[in-house]
């Protein structure tokens, strides 16, 4: 099923997502909760999805990097589902990146990014995950968990000019011989 992704400007974009009982997690309308995430993830080519993004104040995100047309240079990332997850930052040297976001559309930005985090969750299957994070994996991962918190890329933005709507961000950024500033 594909779900009705919330854009900016809805209320829940901007809410604290709540944590999910641990016992919730294997139900089987759960279950189809994270299928259903997944699922919507993939129709709109995005390589994260929140729980607040549809409509859901639940502290649960999916990602997958795989080929994807929104983001051709990053490095694949296997379908993960993060539930009630923690972040600790392993290190807080920032890369800056290009972002864009399915509750934003049509645009992308330059957001900083810690480069690498330790990642504590629960996975679709009621597992305990601890894993550790790099570069666009942990980009994505930082993306995802501001969701979870009520915030959005364009609020880590250190420089709103490299704004950008994505006819002319493929035309200007992404063509052959012009690169990130
Ligand atoms: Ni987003």
């Amino acid at each position: 099923m594909i779900l009705k992704v919330a854009r900016l400007g809805h209320p829940i974009i901007r809410m604290q997502a709540k944590p999910i009982p641990a016992e919730h997690v294997v139900r089987p309308e759960f279950q189809a909760l994270i299928d259903a995430m997944v699922e919507t993830m993939h129709e709109y080519s995005g390589v994260g999805l929140a729980g607040p993004q549809v409509h859901l104040p639940l502290q649960i995100a999916v990602l997958e990097v795989a080929d994807n047309p929104r983001y051709p240079d990053a490095q694949p990332v296997p379908l993960t589902v993060l539930i009630n997850p923690v972040v600790t930052i392993l290190d807080r040297a920032t890369v800056e990146d290009w972002e864009g976001c399915l509750s934003i559309p049509d645009l992308r930005g330059l957001v900083p990014r810690f480069k690498e985090l330790r990642v504590q969750a629960i996975g679709r299957d009621g597992e305990a995950l601890d894993f550790v994070a790099r570069d666009f994996h942990a980009r994505v991962i930082q993306h995802e968990t501001d969701h979870l918190k009520g915030e959005v890329y364009v609020d880590r933005m250190t420089d709103l000019r490299s704004l950008s709507h994505l006819a002319e961000w493929q035309r200007y950024v992404v063509a052959p011989g012009i690169r990130k500033p």
